[in-house]
């Protein structure tokens, strides 16, 4: 299941929150407008009628009417609405204005004054009925003025007034939309940062997270994290000890047996005395290599201690070592490097990769009887960015079906010889450590050819 990230989180909320607000204030915006602008109107409408009440007067018993520029169907102010009204005497009689103008059906307590909403001509009109009394001689006469308007008016300051309210909330909107972008991406930067600094650095580094500018509720974040980091730099140390601990302690004893076994005289008479030795040799190399394995293991190496260092200059020094070995056993040995070749590595594994690298030429380019073939070269050369460490001998190659199970721990091609099927599993740890990659290739017409490419430091 994909889980939200804090930012979506919140801008989620965030507009949630603004929409139901803008949703609740355009509502509340438009009703309290109709409510202002209809009073507006209705205020109007009552002055015209009081302008009408005002033109009313009783003659001979009857209720006159005055209004010689007061046409029946009035404009607006805007032209755009029309005004009706009528004027009825206390028998229903109607003296001036439009006969048909609707009434209220609901003046049941006969108020004086009663604003209503209509249809007059199937268009919707908003109608004052007002009934209003004179005196004539001790007598009451009472006209009832009903005076009614079209609502485009009304319609026309809604919307204006609307369009303006909803322009400048919009804008509002707007602004808060960025405000709240620019503070919760500035809010969450602490986090975002973290992020990017523990996927930035390499896997291996366990060095401590600065707890420096780091927020309070980030801050227990990179503390837990941290403690882990220490918790899993003291294990990794322990089983880097214990590994070395249990080395030494088997390397000894066998050390000392083998010195017993080439002094006994018995074993020399017997004649098994080299097959016992070969046996305390290959013991005493495994368990060398078995602690190799177990200290390049990526996951548990601290790559941390890793420096600029000339590859070229270890391998001279390893070559150095080895040539004697090499001549002895009836080879050929080349050394051909340029002078720099600068990486970031750890001068200690990358001995034991090339030494991997050379005892097995020495030991596999050799006849089926055992007698060394040809040259062995150790080369070290730049290509672009790269420096390519590569060992070449003229031997029988491994056939290209086995080159990825070469690389397993304890696949051995060669059983026959002394080894232990870890020396290839240590080369490719190392290299993955260097984040080197490894190439083999056999050559024409026969030998087996390793390269390692490491990235170049200059
Ligand atoms: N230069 C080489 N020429 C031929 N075969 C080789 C060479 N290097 C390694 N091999 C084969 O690959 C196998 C694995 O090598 P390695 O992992 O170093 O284990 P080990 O040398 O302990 O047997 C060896 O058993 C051998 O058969
Ligand atoms: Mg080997």
């Amino acid at each position: 299941m994909k889980t939200l990230s804090i930012r979506s989180r919140l801008i989620n909320l965030l507009s949630i929150s603004l929409i139901i607000v803008a949703l609740a204030s355009f509502c509340s915006i438009f009703i309290f407008l109709n409510y202002k602008v209809n009073k507006h109107f209705d205020n109007a409408l009552m002055a015209e009628a009081s302008n009408i009440i005002n033109r009313l007067y009783v003659q001979r018993g009857q209720i006159q009417f005055i209004a010689p520029e007061l046409s029946i169907n009035l404009q607006t102010a805007s032209g755009k609405g029309s005004v009706f009204y009528s004027i009825e005497n206390e028998h229903k009689t109607v003296i001036s204005g439009f006969e048909s103008i609707p009434r209220p059906h609901f003046n049941k307590r006969m108020d004086n004054v009663v604003f209503y909403d209509a249809e007059y001509a199937t268009e919707p009109i908003r109608a004052l009925l007002m009934v209003h009394k004179m005196e004539r001689n001790g007598v009451g006469y009472y006209a009832t003025i009903i005076i009614a308007e079209t609502l485009e008016d009304r319609h026309d300051m809604i919307q204006e007034i609307f369009l303006v309210i909803s322009g400048v909330t919009c804008i509002l909107i707007f602004i808060v939309v960025i405000v709240s972008l620019i503070a919760v991406n500035k809010g969450i930067e602490p986090l975002v940062n973290l992020q990017y600094f523990i996927k930035k650095r390499d896997i291996n580094d366990l060095t401590p997270i600065s707890e420096k500018n780091v927020p309070k509720e980030v801050l227990s974040l990179v503390e837990s994290i941290n403690q882990l980091f220490i918790k899993l730099k003291k294990s990794f140390s322990h089983i880097e000890h214990f590994n070395a601990d249990v080395s030494h302690q088997l390397r000894t004893p066998l050390a000392e047996l083998k010195v017993l076994i080439e002094m006994d005289e018995e074993l020399k008479k017997g004649g098994h005395k080299n097959k016992y030795i070969k046996i305390i040799d290959t013991m005493s190399h495994t368990t060398q290599q078995l602690l190799m394995y177990a200290k390049t293991n990526p996951d548990a190496f601290d790559r941390v201690r890793f420096e600029p260092m000339n590859l070229t200059e270890l391998c001279q020094r390893v070559a150095s070592d080895k040539v004697l070995f090499f001549y002895q056993e009836g080879f050929e040995f080349e050394f051909d490097a340029i002078d720099a070749t600068w990486i970031n590595g750890g001068p200690i594994i990358l001995e034991s990769l090339i030494n991997n690298l050379l005892d097995n030429a020495l030991h596999y380019a050799r006849t089926p009887e055992g007698k060394a073939i040809g040259v062995v070269i150790l080369r070290v050369k730049k290509e672009d960015k790269r420096i390519i460490l590569s060992v070449i001998d003229e031997g029988p190659g491994i056939e290209e079906c086995y080159f990825d199970k070469v690389y397993e721990r304890f696949f051995r091609l060669d059983t026959k010889t002394y080894g232990s099927g870890l020396g290839l599993g240590i080369v490719k740890q190392i290299a993955l450590l260097h984040n080197a990659t490894l190439f083999l290739s056999n050559g024409t017409p026969q030998g087996l050819r390793i390269d390692v490419s490491f990235p170049s430091l200059a």
